[in-house]
């Protein structure tokens, strides 16, 4: 790519967004060392092995490795062997939900204190974690005191005075097309408290600038609070078009139809029109509750935003329900789920709807065979009770009734005439609308589409 920034880096955070957005900036022509504190993970990955399911990230990851610009290791100060002055520290660690909604933002604390050791004398910690307004300002504060305890001194925000700068660099990527989203986004956001952060940064995205990418330059608080918006809004438009396919269910009309009509208008757009299971995955969830929280910290009602929750988390548990009631019962009823990730693309079952899907049809009293392409390990760990299978073919043997759970393309393209050859039963409950409504019939399934009049087989 041209325009190679070449600076030197260190990620600290090898997960999704982690390892992605280290790879890209590798791919970039920077120096990028990746720390993560799960030794395992490093050690696969200095085997070669990468320990997510990410399209194109393998082949990125190794590409860069083979150039020597990515690096592995579990000890921050490793990072100094690799990189002589590092100009950024990207802060990409998992900030989990607290009891109380509120994101757990210790390893965000723990991450840039423990960084202090890779400090050059004008170093930018960039926090890309998702993380509550005012974290930035927290982040100052932790890695000011770990400067203490070495003998430096903090400066004041926004410049380097010698030594750092704390940037909010909130991250838009969509798991199961991270790396694509990493190199094209709609967005890059820049929430710094003055020039000298905001330069750097600019010079690390400059490749992307070079290809017209809009940026939002902002406060770090501006850029925090960006972050979570975004994510209530992509949900409460999840909440909505799931609550209007339901409506669509009882007056029997097509949710497809309906919501291509919708999405005409420009004030609303096509995108995100499409309903499912409910919203699952690491963000929507955590990210919902931690917006809430911190309104209810501040004294503001967020009550659309506590619909939405409300609504999405009623939607999960009731998934089970709508089986039961397609199967006529479930107890000494065999179910094949297909699909357990909470989307295509991902191995990431992290509040996947198919985890209360799952666990409700196991409570009802049926057998449960399931199959994913990318999820099944990690499933394994989380639920037991389950048959796992290593097809879709063999979860649906012997199957009362099959769920498509998530929408993966090579569910669609499944030989539906040898999967009702090998189901004992023939009610199909389609989640995702994968599945094409007529052939199902013709094939003599009972389909259920979600947002959908259910389709009895063609007797004909
Ligand atoms: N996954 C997404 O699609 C996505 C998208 C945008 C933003 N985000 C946000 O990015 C952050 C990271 O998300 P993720 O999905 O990559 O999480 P993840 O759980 O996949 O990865 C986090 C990694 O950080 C490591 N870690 C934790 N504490 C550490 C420490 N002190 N030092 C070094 N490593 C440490 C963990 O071992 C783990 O490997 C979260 O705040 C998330 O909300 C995620």
């Amino acid at each position: 790519m041209t325009g190679a920034p070449g600076m030197n880096i260190v990620v600290v955070g090898a997960g999704y967004v982690g390892l992605v957005c280290g790879a890209c900036f590798a791919q970039w022509g920077n120096r990028v060392t990746c720390v993560d504190i799960d030794a395992d993970r490093i050690r696969r990955l200095n085997a070669g092995d990468v320990p997510i399911h990410e399209p194109g990230l393998e082949p990125l990851i190794a590409a860069n490795v083979r150039a020597g610009r990515l690096f592995f290791t579990d000890r921050c100060d490793d990072a100094r062997a690799t990189q002589a002055v590092v100009q950024a520290v990207v802060i990409a660690v998992d900030t989990p939900p607290g009891a109380d909604g509120r994101p757990d933002r210790s390893a965000v604390l723990a991450a840039a204190s423990g960084a202090v050791a890779v400090f050059g004398e004008r170093t930018v910690v960039a926090v890309k974690s998702t993380v509550p307004v005012g974290t930035c300002g927290a982040v100052r504060e932790a890695v000011a005191q770990a400067l203490a305890k070495q003998g430096g001194a903090a400066p004041p925000a926004g410049t380097f005075a010698g030594t750092f700068d704390v940037v909010s660099n909130p991250e838009f990527l969509r798991e199961g097309r991270a790396v694509d989203d990493f190199m094209h986004p709609h967005r890059v956001v820049i929430g710094a408290d003055g020039d000298a952060g905001r330069d750097v940064m600019c010079e690390l995205y400059r490749p992307l600038a070079a290809q017209g990418v809009a940026f939002v330059h902002t406060s770090s608080a501006g850029a925090e609070l960006i972050k979570y918006g975004a994510n209530a809004f992509l949900a409460a438009r999840v909440g909505l078009v799931n609550e209007i396919a339901d409506l669509c269910e009882a007056l029997e009309l097509d949710i497809g139809e309906v919501a291509a009509g919708i999405g005409l208008d420009p004030r609303i757009g096509a995108e995100f029109l499409r309903p499912g299971p409910g919203f699952g995955g690491s963000c929507f969830p955590k990210d919902t509750l931690g917006l809430l929280a911190a309104a209810r910290g501040r004294d503001v009602a967020l009550p659309i935003l506590e619909s939405v929750v409300r609504s999405n988390e009623a939607r999960k548990q009731g998934l089970a329900e709508r089986v039961r009631r397609a199967l006529g019962g479930l107890s000494g009823k065999t179910v094949a789920v297909l699909g357990l990730a909470f989307k295509a693309g991902t191995d990431d079952v992290r509040c996947s709807p198919a985890l209360d899907l799952v666990a409700g049809l196991l409570q009802g009293g049926a057998v449960v065979k399931a199959f994913d392409p990318a999820a099944m390990g990690h499933l394994r760990r989380l639920l037991h009770g389950v048959e796992y299978c290593t097809g879709a073919l063999e979860a649906a043997a012997g199957a009362d009734a099959l769920v498509v759970h998530t929408d993966w393309r090579e569910f669609a393209a499944l030989d539906w005439r040898r999967v009702k050859s090998a189901m004992r039963g023939a009610v199909v409950y389609d989640f995702r609308n994968l599945c094409e409504a007529a052939r199902m019939r013709e094939l003599g399934f009972h389909y259920f589409p979600v947002g959908g009049a259910p389709l009895a087989p063609d007797k004909g």
